[in-house]
C-alpha cells in the first residue's frame, strides 16, 4: 500500500481554497499539482498551499503515475467530463457538489467507477460536520422516535447576478437547486439513513432578478420515513456574517424529539427528547445542547457560514484520502450521488410541469 496519495486539484477558485487548505493538514496527502483553464489561478494555488508544480493541461497532469486522485472543483456543468477524463485516467476521483449536472451523466460516472475499481466521492461538507454525525447517531438510538419531518433552508445573497458562470445555465446547468438545495437534499439522505423516494414536488423561479435560472427554489419530498421540505435561495436579505448573509439551517422533528442546527444560532445545535433513559436530570424536559469534538484552531478553514469549532473540510479530506489508500467506502460515493441528482431532476421536472412525480416518472421520455 502506497503511503501517500498523489492528488491534482482542478479549478483552483473560490471553494477550492477549503479544500486545498484541507490537503495541506492531512498527511498522507502529497500535493501534486494545481491544474486551471486559467495560469494565474493555477500558480495562485501552488505558491499559497504549497503544490509541487501547476498546469492548465489535465491530461498532461494526468499522465503521471504518481498521480494517484483528482479534486474537481470547477463550475458545475463541467463537473461530468472530468470526471470521466480522471476515471478513465485510472485516478479516484473527489468532485464537488452536484455530482454531475444531469442524471446521464452521474449514471455514466458511477459505473465507470465501478468497472475501474476506483472511488468516487462526491464532496457534501456538511456530511462532515460534527453535529451531522450526532444528529445521525442520535436519530439511529431512537431518541427523537421516528422521525417524520426534516425541514431545511440554505440562502444567500448574490449581489452581482449578471456576472459569473452560476447564473450562465450553460455552464451551471441550474440555480439554487443545484447549488443550495442539493447539500440538504444530502444532509436528510444521510441522517435519515436513505430514505425510498415516493414522490417529489417542486415550485422554483427567478423571481428577484431578470436570470435564466432559479433563484429561489422550495422542494417538498414524500419518503417512506418523514416528509422533506428543502428550501432556498440565493437572494437573501439579511444582517452580513463575515461575508455576506447566509442562512444554513435544518432541523429533525421525530414522534420523541426533535433536532435543530443552525449554523448561526450558538450552540448551534439542540436537542430535545421525550424519550427518559437518554435524560440528564438536571436538562429534563427542555433543549440540550450535546458536547460536540471542536475542531483545533490551526484545522480550521473559514468556509463562509460554518462555525469555525465545526469545520469539516480535514476530516472529510482525511477520509477521502484514506479510503484511496486503504479501500475502505466513501460516506458519499457515486451511488449517492446519483441518489441526490435523480431527486433534483425530480425536482426540475417537476416544477416545470406543476405536478408531483415519482422519481421513475421524472426519468421516464428522458
Ligand atoms: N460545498 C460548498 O459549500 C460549495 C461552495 C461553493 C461552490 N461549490 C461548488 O464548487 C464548484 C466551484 O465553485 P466556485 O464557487 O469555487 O467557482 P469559481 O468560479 O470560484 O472557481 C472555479 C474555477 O474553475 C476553473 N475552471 C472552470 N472550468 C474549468 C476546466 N474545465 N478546467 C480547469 N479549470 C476550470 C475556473 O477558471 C475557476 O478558477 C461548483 O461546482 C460549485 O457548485 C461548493
Amino acid at each position: 500500500m502506497p503511503e501517500s496519495l498523489g492528488i491534482v486539484m482542478v479549478g483552483c477558485g473560490g471553494i477550492a481554497r477549503s479544500h486545498a487548505f484541507a490537503l495541506t493538514k492531512v498527511e498522507n496527502a502529497r500535493l501534486i499539482a494545481s491544474v486551471d483553464v486559467d495560469e494565474a489561478a493555477a500558480i495562485r494555488f501552488r505558491d499559497r498551499f504549497g503544490f509541487e508544480t501547476y498546469s492548465t493541461d489535465l491530461d498532461e497532469v494526468l499522465a503521471r503515475d504518481d498521480v494517484d486522485a483528482v479534486i474537481i472543483t470547477t463550475s458545475s456543468k463541467s463537473h461530468g467530463p472530468l470526471i470521466l477524463k480522471s476515471l478513465e485516467a485510472g485516478k479516484h476521483v473527489l468532485v464537488q457538489k452536484p455530482m454531475t449536472a444531469s442524471v446521464e451523466e452521474s449514471r455514466e460516472a458511477l459505473a465507470l467507477a465501478e468497472r475501474k475499481g476506483l472511488k468516487l466521492m462526491v464532496s457534501f461538507f456538511e456530511l462532515f460536520l460534527p453535529p451531522v454525525e450526532r444528529a445521525r447517531e442520535i436519530i439511529e438510538a431512537g431518541l427523537i422516535g421516528d422521525p417524520f419531518l426534516f425541514k431545511a433552508i440554505m440562502a444567500w445573497h448574490t449581489p452581482d447576478v449578471t456576472s459569473g458562470w452560476r447564473f450562465n445555465p450553460a455552464l451551471a446547468g441550474g440555480g439554487v437547486i443545484l447549488d443550495g438545495n442539493v447539500h440538504h437534499v444530502a444532509n436528510a439522505l444521510y441522517l435519515l439513513g436513505d430514505p425510498k423516494i415516493e414522490s417529489v414536488y417542486a415550485e422554483y423561479a427567478a423571481l428577484t432578478a431578470d436570470i435564466e435560472v432559479e433563484d429561489t427554489a422550495v422542494i417538498l419530498i414524500r419518503t417512506d420515513k418523514a416528509i422533506l421540505e428543502i428550501s432556498g435561495s440565493n437572494r437573501l436579505q439579511e444582517p452580513g456574517g463575515a461575508t455576506t448573509a447566509f442562512k444554513d439551517t435544518w432541523q429533525v422533528f421525530g414522534t420523541k424529539g426533535t433536532i435543530q442546527w443552525d449554523s448561526a444560532a450558538r450552540p448551534t445545535f439542540r436537542v430535545f427528547t421525550s424519550e427518559e433513559s437518554a435524560m440528564d436530570p438536571l436538562l429534563a424536559n427542555g433543549w440540550v445542547s450535546p458536547k460536540l469534538p471542536v475542531m483545533a484552531a490551526d484545522h480550521r478553514e473559514f468556509s463562509m457560514h460554518i462555525n469555525g469549532e465545526e469545520s469539516p473540510w480535514v476530516p472529510e479530506h482525511q477520509h477521502f484520502v484514506d479510503a484511496c489508500l486503504n479501500d475502505t467506502p466513501v460516506r458519499s460515493d457515486g451511488h449517492f450521488g446519483l441518489k441526490t441528482q435523480l431527486i433534483l431532476d425530480a425536482a426540475y421536472r417537476s416544477g416545470s410541469e406543476g405536478r408531483k412525480l415519482t422519481l421513475e416518472q421524472a426519468q421516464e421520455a428522458r
